[in-house]
Protein backbone atom coordinates (compact mmCIF):
# COMPACT_ATOMS: atom_id res chain seq x y z
CA UNK A 1 0.00 0.00 0.00
CA UNK A 2 1.67 3.23 -1.27
CA UNK A 3 2.68 5.45 1.72
CA UNK A 4 3.37 8.71 -0.38
CA UNK A 5 1.53 11.50 0.71
CA UNK A 6 0.02 14.26 -1.54
CA UNK A 7 2.50 16.66 0.00
CA UNK A 8 5.21 14.51 -1.79
CA UNK A 9 3.36 14.69 -5.14
CA UNK A 10 2.91 18.30 -4.81
CA UNK A 11 6.73 18.88 -3.85
CA UNK A 12 7.86 16.70 -6.61
CA UNK A 13 6.05 17.97 -9.47
CA UNK A 14 5.85 21.99 -7.99
CA UNK A 15 2.57 22.82 -7.61
CA UNK A 16 0.14 23.59 -4.59
CA UNK A 17 -1.50 21.10 -2.51
CA UNK A 18 -4.81 22.51 -3.88
CA UNK A 19 -3.56 22.05 -7.97
CA UNK A 20 -3.01 18.08 -6.64
CA UNK A 21 -6.32 18.15 -5.33
CA UNK A 22 -8.13 19.73 -8.21
CA UNK A 23 -6.09 17.08 -10.28
CA UNK A 24 -7.75 14.05 -8.78
CA UNK A 25 -10.96 15.23 -8.20
CA UNK A 26 -11.92 18.25 -10.97
CA UNK A 27 -9.38 17.83 -13.53
CA UNK A 28 -11.33 19.89 -16.08
CA UNK A 29 -10.10 22.96 -13.65
CA UNK A 30 -6.16 22.64 -14.31
CA UNK A 31 -3.98 23.06 -17.01
CA UNK A 32 -2.87 20.51 -19.27
CA UNK A 33 0.76 21.08 -18.73
CA UNK A 34 0.23 21.32 -15.34
CA UNK A 35 -1.73 18.74 -14.88
CA UNK A 36 0.58 16.38 -16.89
CA UNK A 37 3.40 17.39 -14.79
CA UNK A 38 1.54 16.18 -11.35
CA UNK A 39 0.48 12.94 -13.24
CA UNK A 40 3.95 12.24 -14.09
CA UNK A 41 4.51 12.86 -9.96
CA UNK A 42 1.80 10.63 -9.00
CA UNK A 43 2.97 8.24 -11.42
CA UNK A 44 6.71 8.59 -10.31
CA UNK A 45 6.14 8.12 -6.75
CA UNK A 46 3.50 5.37 -6.96
CA UNK A 47 0.59 8.02 -4.95
CA UNK A 48 -2.58 6.22 -4.03
CA UNK A 49 -5.52 8.29 -2.48
CA UNK A 50 -7.20 6.92 0.40
CA UNK A 51 -10.38 6.99 -0.83
CA UNK A 52 -10.96 4.48 2.41
CA UNK A 53 -10.29 7.10 4.71
CA UNK A 54 -12.47 9.90 2.79
CA UNK A 55 -15.50 7.54 2.74
CA UNK A 56 -14.86 6.99 6.36
CA UNK A 57 -14.57 10.70 7.64
CA UNK A 58 -17.97 10.59 4.69
CA UNK A 59 -19.52 8.04 6.84
CA UNK A 60 -18.61 9.73 10.38
CA UNK A 61 -21.01 12.93 9.85
CA UNK A 62 -24.38 12.88 11.59
CA UNK A 63 -26.00 14.91 8.37
CA UNK A 64 -27.25 13.69 4.94
CA UNK A 65 -28.36 16.54 2.25
CA UNK A 66 -31.14 16.94 -0.22
CA UNK A 67 -30.61 18.72 -3.23
CA UNK A 68 -34.31 19.97 -4.62
CA UNK A 69 -35.41 21.80 -7.36
CA UNK A 70 -37.40 24.47 -6.28
CA UNK A 71 -37.58 24.91 -2.43
CA UNK A 72 -40.77 26.63 -2.86
CA UNK A 73 -42.62 24.21 -4.44
CA UNK A 74 -44.72 22.39 -1.65
CA UNK A 75 -43.97 19.09 -3.57
CA UNK A 76 -40.69 19.42 -2.22
CA UNK A 77 -41.89 20.11 1.19
CA UNK A 78 -43.72 17.29 1.64
CA UNK A 79 -40.44 15.21 0.51
CA UNK A 80 -38.06 16.51 2.78
CA UNK A 81 -40.81 15.70 5.83
CA UNK A 82 -41.30 12.40 4.68
CA UNK A 83 -36.80 11.95 4.74
CA UNK A 84 -36.72 13.92 7.96
CA UNK A 85 -38.62 11.23 9.42
CA UNK A 86 -37.06 8.80 8.51
CA UNK A 87 -33.69 10.48 9.59
CA UNK A 88 -34.34 11.30 12.70
CA UNK A 89 -34.82 7.42 13.84
CA UNK A 90 -31.18 7.58 12.82
CA UNK A 91 -30.13 10.03 14.64
CA UNK A 92 -29.53 12.11 11.18
CA UNK A 93 -30.13 15.68 10.37
CA UNK A 94 -31.19 16.68 6.49
CA UNK A 95 -29.60 19.36 5.04
CA UNK A 96 -31.88 21.23 2.36
CA UNK A 97 -30.30 22.96 -0.63
CA UNK A 98 -32.01 24.47 -3.29
CA UNK A 99 -30.92 23.99 -6.88
CA UNK A 100 -33.77 26.46 -8.73
CA UNK A 101 -33.51 24.35 -11.52
CA UNK A 102 -29.84 25.58 -12.50
CA UNK A 103 -27.19 23.07 -12.97
CA UNK A 104 -24.31 25.37 -12.11
CA UNK A 105 -26.22 26.16 -8.53
CA UNK A 106 -26.74 22.76 -8.33
CA UNK A 107 -22.81 22.07 -8.78
CA UNK A 108 -21.75 23.86 -6.42
CA UNK A 109 -24.09 23.13 -4.03
CA UNK A 110 -22.48 19.59 -4.63
CA UNK A 111 -18.76 21.13 -4.19
CA UNK A 112 -19.60 22.46 -0.22
CA UNK A 113 -21.21 19.13 0.76
CA UNK A 114 -18.51 17.18 -0.01
CA UNK A 115 -16.43 19.52 0.94
CA UNK A 116 -18.59 18.89 4.51
CA UNK A 117 -18.25 15.26 4.02
CA UNK A 118 -22.19 14.75 4.26
CA UNK A 119 -22.70 10.88 4.91
CA UNK A 120 -25.12 10.68 1.63
CA UNK A 121 -27.24 12.98 -0.61
CA UNK A 122 -31.08 12.73 -1.57
CA UNK A 123 -30.99 15.16 -5.21
CA UNK A 124 -33.30 15.47 -7.57
CA UNK A 125 -31.11 16.53 -10.32
CA UNK A 126 -31.91 19.31 -12.70
CA UNK A 127 -30.23 17.35 -15.54
CA UNK A 128 -29.26 14.14 -15.99
CA UNK A 129 -26.99 14.24 -19.62
CA UNK A 130 -25.02 16.82 -18.14
CA UNK A 131 -24.13 15.45 -14.43
CA UNK A 132 -20.49 14.64 -14.51
CA UNK A 133 -20.00 16.41 -10.47
CA UNK A 134 -22.79 13.90 -9.65
CA UNK A 135 -21.27 10.55 -11.17
CA UNK A 136 -17.64 12.12 -9.58
CA UNK A 137 -19.62 12.53 -5.73
CA UNK A 138 -20.44 8.55 -6.09
CA UNK A 139 -17.13 7.62 -7.41
CA UNK A 140 -15.66 9.28 -4.49
CA UNK A 141 -17.64 7.40 -2.21
CA UNK A 142 -20.62 9.74 -1.21
CA UNK A 143 -23.70 7.67 -1.56
CA UNK A 144 -26.29 8.61 -3.72
CA UNK A 145 -30.23 8.32 -3.99
CA UNK A 146 -31.77 9.67 -6.82
CA UNK A 147 -35.56 11.52 -5.95
CA UNK A 148 -38.61 11.61 -8.17
CA UNK A 149 -36.30 9.99 -10.67
CA UNK A 150 -35.96 6.47 -12.00
CA UNK A 151 -32.28 5.42 -12.63
CA UNK A 152 -31.01 2.59 -14.10
CA UNK A 153 -27.61 3.02 -12.40
CA UNK A 154 -26.08 0.25 -11.00
CA UNK A 155 -24.31 2.51 -8.37
CA UNK A 156 -26.69 4.56 -6.84
CA UNK A 157 -30.75 3.89 -5.53
CA UNK A 158 -33.81 5.78 -6.90
CA UNK A 159 -37.04 6.37 -5.69
CA UNK A 160 -39.82 7.69 -8.53
CA UNK A 161 -43.27 7.62 -9.91
CA UNK A 162 -44.12 6.19 -13.02
CA UNK A 163 -44.36 9.42 -14.67
CA UNK A 164 -45.41 7.68 -18.18
CA UNK A 165 -48.19 6.43 -16.27
CA UNK A 166 -49.14 9.50 -14.67
CA UNK A 167 -49.00 11.07 -18.15
CA UNK A 168 -51.32 8.57 -19.68
CA UNK A 169 -53.90 9.18 -16.51
CA UNK A 170 -54.28 12.76 -17.29
CA UNK A 171 -54.26 12.25 -21.06
CA UNK A 172 -57.04 9.41 -20.88
CA UNK A 173 -59.39 11.42 -18.58
CA UNK A 174 -59.14 14.68 -21.05
CA UNK A 175 -60.12 11.98 -23.93
CA UNK A 176 -62.89 10.08 -22.05
CA UNK A 177 -64.21 13.61 -20.99
CA UNK A 178 -64.58 14.46 -24.65
CA UNK A 179 -61.69 16.65 -25.59
CA UNK A 180 -60.28 16.67 -29.09
CA UNK A 181 -57.21 19.36 -28.32
CA UNK A 182 -55.61 18.71 -25.24
CA UNK A 183 -52.43 20.94 -24.89
CA UNK A 184 -49.42 19.69 -22.36
CA UNK A 185 -47.89 22.65 -20.41
CA UNK A 186 -44.40 22.43 -19.22
CA UNK A 187 -40.74 22.27 -19.51
CA UNK A 188 -37.75 21.79 -19.49
CA UNK A 189 -37.61 18.78 -21.20
CA UNK A 190 -34.39 18.19 -19.86
CA UNK A 191 -35.79 17.29 -16.47
CA UNK A 192 -36.37 13.88 -17.20
CA UNK A 193 -39.86 13.59 -14.82
CA UNK A 194 -41.09 16.22 -17.60
CA UNK A 195 -40.49 14.52 -20.46
CA UNK A 196 -41.78 11.18 -19.37
CA UNK A 197 -45.30 12.96 -18.36
CA UNK A 198 -45.02 13.87 -21.62
CA UNK A 199 -44.73 11.06 -23.29
CA UNK A 200 -47.64 9.36 -21.44
CA UNK A 201 -50.00 12.10 -22.37
CA UNK A 202 -48.76 11.55 -25.95
CA UNK A 203 -49.46 7.64 -25.65
CA UNK A 204 -52.83 8.25 -24.39
CA UNK A 205 -53.78 10.46 -27.18
CA UNK A 206 -52.33 8.78 -30.10
CA UNK A 207 -54.90 8.57 -32.49
CA UNK A 208 -57.76 9.78 -30.14
CA UNK A 209 -57.01 13.62 -29.42
CA UNK A 210 -54.44 16.31 -30.75
CA UNK A 211 -52.04 16.95 -28.64
CA UNK A 212 -50.43 20.54 -28.46
CA UNK A 213 -47.19 21.66 -26.39
CA UNK A 214 -46.59 24.71 -24.74
CA UNK A 215 -43.53 24.62 -23.71
CA UNK A 216 -42.31 26.48 -20.01
CA UNK A 217 -38.38 27.91 -18.92
CA UNK A 218 -39.77 26.36 -15.76
CA UNK A 219 -42.11 24.36 -13.62
CA UNK A 220 -43.28 27.51 -11.43
CA UNK A 221 -46.56 29.55 -10.87
CA UNK A 222 -45.38 32.60 -13.07
CA UNK A 223 -44.36 30.29 -15.72
CA UNK A 224 -48.32 29.05 -15.74
CA UNK A 225 -49.04 32.68 -15.91
CA UNK A 226 -47.24 32.87 -18.94
CA UNK A 227 -48.75 29.81 -20.87
CA UNK A 228 -51.92 31.53 -20.66
CA UNK A 229 -51.22 34.90 -22.16
CA UNK A 230 -49.37 32.46 -25.10
CA UNK A 231 -52.73 30.44 -25.51
CA UNK A 232 -55.03 33.74 -25.38
CA UNK A 233 -52.72 34.80 -28.44
CA UNK A 234 -54.26 31.66 -30.49
CA UNK A 235 -56.81 32.34 -32.62
CA UNK A 236 -59.91 30.65 -31.00
CA UNK A 237 -60.18 27.81 -33.28
CA UNK A 238 -56.82 26.70 -32.23
CA UNK A 239 -56.72 26.78 -28.82
CA UNK A 240 -56.92 23.46 -26.89
CA UNK A 241 -60.20 22.91 -24.72
CA UNK A 242 -58.26 20.75 -21.96
CA UNK A 243 -54.69 21.83 -20.46
CA UNK A 244 -52.81 18.72 -18.69
CA UNK A 245 -49.64 20.58 -16.94
CA UNK A 246 -46.34 18.72 -16.26
CA UNK A 247 -47.03 19.70 -12.00
CA UNK A 248 -49.69 21.69 -10.16
CA UNK A 249 -47.55 25.15 -9.98
CA UNK A 250 -47.67 25.37 -13.47
CA UNK A 251 -51.44 24.46 -13.11
CA UNK A 252 -52.19 26.50 -10.45
CA UNK A 253 -50.69 29.53 -12.41
CA UNK A 254 -52.59 28.45 -15.27
CA UNK A 255 -56.27 28.66 -13.12
CA UNK A 256 -55.35 31.80 -11.55
CA UNK A 257 -54.10 33.67 -15.32
CA UNK A 258 -57.57 31.78 -16.66
CA UNK A 259 -59.78 33.27 -14.35
CA UNK A 260 -58.28 36.39 -14.53
CA UNK A 261 -59.15 36.76 -17.95
CA UNK A 262 -62.53 35.86 -17.75
CA UNK A 263 -61.98 32.26 -18.84
CA UNK A 264 -64.38 30.15 -17.13
CA UNK A 265 -62.80 26.34 -15.94
CA UNK A 266 -63.58 23.54 -16.70
CA UNK A 267 -66.68 25.25 -19.07
CA UNK A 268 -63.87 26.93 -21.32
CA UNK A 269 -60.86 24.86 -20.37
CA UNK A 270 -60.20 22.23 -18.52
CA UNK A 271 -56.83 21.62 -16.34
CA UNK A 272 -55.35 18.51 -14.76
CA UNK A 273 -51.88 19.14 -12.53
CA UNK A 274 -49.44 16.71 -10.89
CA UNK A 275 -48.70 15.87 -7.95
CA UNK A 276 -51.76 16.86 -6.03
CA UNK A 277 -50.10 18.99 -3.14
CA UNK A 278 -52.28 20.87 -0.28
CA UNK A 279 -53.31 23.81 -2.74
CA UNK A 280 -54.47 21.63 -5.95
CA UNK A 281 -57.94 20.75 -3.63
CA UNK A 282 -57.80 24.28 -1.94
CA UNK A 283 -58.01 26.10 -5.17
CA UNK A 284 -60.65 28.38 -6.16
CA UNK A 285 -61.62 25.69 -8.48
CA UNK A 286 -60.43 22.40 -6.98
CA UNK A 287 -57.48 20.92 -9.29
CA UNK A 288 -57.67 17.35 -10.72
CA UNK A 289 -54.21 16.20 -10.60
CA UNK A 290 -51.82 12.94 -10.98
CA UNK A 291 -51.37 12.29 -6.97
CA UNK A 292 -47.51 11.33 -5.90
CA UNK A 293 -47.35 9.75 -2.59
CA UNK A 294 -44.64 13.28 -1.77
CA UNK A 295 -43.54 11.89 1.63
CA UNK A 296 -43.48 8.23 1.20
CA UNK A 297 -40.83 9.31 -1.76
CA UNK A 298 -38.57 10.94 0.81
CA UNK A 299 -39.26 8.00 3.37
CA UNK A 300 -37.98 6.03 1.31
CA UNK A 301 -35.42 7.45 0.11
CA UNK A 302 -33.89 8.04 3.05
CA UNK A 303 -34.15 4.84 4.35
CA UNK A 304 -32.57 3.05 1.01
CA UNK A 305 -29.52 6.32 1.79
CA UNK A 306 -29.23 5.28 5.28
CA UNK A 307 -28.88 1.39 4.85
CA UNK A 308 -26.32 1.98 2.10
CA UNK A 309 -24.19 4.12 4.83
CA UNK A 310 -24.65 1.39 7.12
CA UNK A 311 -24.26 -1.24 5.29
CA UNK A 312 -20.17 -1.17 4.82
CA UNK A 313 -20.04 -1.58 1.10
CA UNK A 314 -22.49 -4.57 0.80
CA UNK A 315 -25.66 -2.82 -0.01
CA UNK A 316 -27.79 -4.28 -2.83
CA UNK A 317 -28.72 -0.51 -5.55
CA UNK A 318 -32.58 -0.69 -5.57
CA UNK A 319 -34.79 1.43 -8.05
CA UNK A 320 -38.11 1.98 -6.36
CA UNK A 321 -41.43 3.02 -8.18
CA UNK A 322 -44.23 4.08 -7.01
CA UNK A 323 -47.75 4.18 -9.12
CA UNK A 324 -49.39 7.86 -9.70
CA UNK A 325 -53.23 8.10 -8.75
CA UNK A 326 -55.64 10.67 -10.93
CA UNK A 327 -57.69 12.47 -8.64
CA UNK A 328 -60.63 14.12 -10.54
CA UNK A 329 -61.81 17.63 -9.21
CA UNK A 330 -63.65 20.47 -10.16
CA UNK A 331 -60.89 21.85 -13.01
CA UNK A 332 -61.49 18.95 -15.41
CA UNK A 333 -65.17 17.47 -14.98
CA UNK A 334 -67.34 18.29 -17.59
CA UNK A 335 -70.90 19.89 -16.25
O1 LIG B 1 -39.27 17.02 -9.84
C1 LIG B 1 -39.68 17.71 -10.99
C2 LIG B 1 -41.11 18.07 -10.82
O2 LIG B 1 -41.79 16.86 -10.56
C3 LIG B 1 -41.32 18.99 -9.65
O3 LIG B 1 -41.68 20.24 -10.14
C4 LIG B 1 -42.41 18.38 -8.84
O4 LIG B 1 -43.56 19.18 -8.91
C5 LIG B 1 -42.65 17.02 -9.45
O5 LIG B 1 -43.93 16.99 -10.03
Amino acid sequence: MSTTSIKEVAKLAGVSLGTVSNVLNQPERVAEHTRRRVLDAIAQLGYVRNDSARQLRAGSSRQIAIVVLDVANPFFTDVVRGAEVEAEKHGVMVVVCNSSEDSDRERRHLDLLEEQRIRGLLITPVDDTRNSRLEQLIQRGTPVVLVDRGSGGRDRCSVAVDDVLGGRLAGEHLVATGHEHIAFVGGPMSIQQVADRHRGVTLATKGTARLSTIATPSLTVAAGRAAVAELADLPAARRPTALFCANDLLALGVLQEATKRGVRVPDDVAIVGYDDIDFAAAAAVPLSSVRQPREQLGRTAAQLLLEETEADGRHEHRHVVFQPELVVRESSTRT
